[in-house]
């Protein structure tokens, strides 16, 4: 398994940490690209996304163009999402063969843990930072050993020797999230997929959250990468990409039939027959866009509103940030404990947060006590984390 899913081996460029204490400003014409309510703050970009209006408009002439002719807009479609994928590989850096549009990271999941032959005896290695329904994928397909991480493991170095730990002879696949949903971190490091590869081990990267975020959202590797354009790549909804290494192509089956089982990869993955492919063509524009504003730029302005949030949240007493990886647009810290233990607690206070505050941000269960997730977009304020960090202490204190 020597070969990659991209077809360069760029080191990871990640964006470089703000210098500390620089006080975040907004971003010259953030906030108007969007149509959010004004009224709330919302930190929360990492679970659905949002959508510019520009790319919601090139979505919408797309939904006119089929209304106008349907015949016309299907019976071209097959090129036109073959050129949207090549625009969006050379935006990744990705071999447009290797790249399929597909509806979300759970779907991706899905496609590559059927794409591996499992023997009885198998294992699936997962983390307790994946993902719910990804972790439900692997669980449905084999027996998982779980790792557990200590969300506060110091660095990478000690995540991937966590990892590294826990495979055995058994274990013939490791699904690992390339930046975790919970504690916003990188596990899935080039040099941790390289180690599971020289341990004869087929990896599958979660990386829901990478384009966009992540200069160079490939870079980890690994046999099979799945990733959510409609997070960090300002695409609409239900756009996301499947990246597979050239070895592994010929086993990729569609979970449904269509008509173009027959063209193989990509295309068998991308007919969804007669469905809204709108968001797909439109995806390039996010992209485009981001590029347009100046990709580091928007890196560097959404890593400095997360970390000057994260820092305002560690002053309150109980609050633990935790550690985290230079130049992501999310961060986290742990609650005081007994506060989030259960996913129904931790439910319960996101919403009581949005209702009674306005404010939108991830709160994550874990045993003995959960965390806060921020994180940082074009259209935030710092004020807006302002607000968080005083209105918090009192809303702790009703949910003690
Ligand atoms: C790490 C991670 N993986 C997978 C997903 C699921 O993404 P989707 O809803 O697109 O399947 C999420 C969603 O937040 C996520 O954070």
């Amino acid at each position: 398994m020597t070969e990659t899913t991209r077809p360069d081996h760029r080191p990871d460029r990640r964006p470089a940490e703000p210098p500390a204490g620089e006080r975040p400003g907004e971003f010259p014409g953030g906030p108007a690209l969007f149509r959010l309510d004004p009224r709330v703050a919302h930190l929360n970009h990492g679970s659905f996304g949002a959508v510019p209006v520009p790319v919601q408009e090139a979505q919408a002439a797309l939904r006119a163009e089929v209304h106008a002719d349907p015949d016309a807009f299907f019976t071209t479609l097959p090129d036109r999402l073959e050129q949207a994928r090549t625009k969006i590989a050379a935006h990744l850096a990705a071999d447009p063969d290797g790249l399929a549009f597909i509806a979300n990271a759970t779907e991706g999941a899905n496609l590559a843990l059927d794409a591996v032959p499992l023997a009885d005896g198998e294992e699936i290695l997962v983390t307790d930072h994946g993902y719910g329904t990804v972790t439900a994928a692997a669980a449905r397909r084999a027996p998982v050993t779980t790792v557990a991480l200590d969300p506060a493991l110091p660095d990478e170095d000690a995540v991937r020797e966590t990892v590294l730990a826990a495979v055995t002879p058994r274990t013939r696949v490791a699904v690992l999230d390339h930046v975790s949903s919970p504690t916003a971190r990188i596990i899935a490091s080039p040099r941790l997929i390289a180690e599971l590869r020289e341990r004869g081990v087929t990896t599958v990267v979660d990386g829901a959250h990478a384009p966009g975020m992540l200069a160079d959202p490939l870079a980890t590797g690994a046999d099979f990468w799945f990733g959510n354009l409609h997070k960090w790549g300002y695409a609409p909804s239900g756009t996301a990409l499947l990246a597979v290494a050239p070895q592994h192509r010929h086993r990729i089956r569609a979970l449904v039939p269509s008509w173009e089982d027959g063209h193989g990869f990509p295309r068998s993955v991308e007919n969804r027959a007669t469905a809204d492919y709108t968001g797909w063509l439109a995806a390039p524009e996010g992209l485009d866009l981001i590029e347009a504003l100046d990709a580091a730029k928007v890196r560097a302005h959404n890593s400095t509103l997360a970390a000057h949030g994260a820092a305002l949240l560690a002053e309150i007493p109980g609050l633990t940030p935790l550690p985290h990886t230079d130049g992501l647009a999310m961060r986290t810290l742990r609650l005081p404990p007994g506060i989030a233990q259960t996913p129904d607690a931790a439910r319960a206070l996101r919403e009581e947060i949005a209702a009674r505050l306005r404010i939108r941000v991830l709160i994550w269960p874990w045993p003995g006590g959960g965390g806060i997730r921020i994180c940082g977009q074009i259209y935030n304020r710092p004020e807006e984390y302002a607000r968080l960090a005083a209105a918090l202490p009192d809303q702790l204190l009703r949910n003690a």
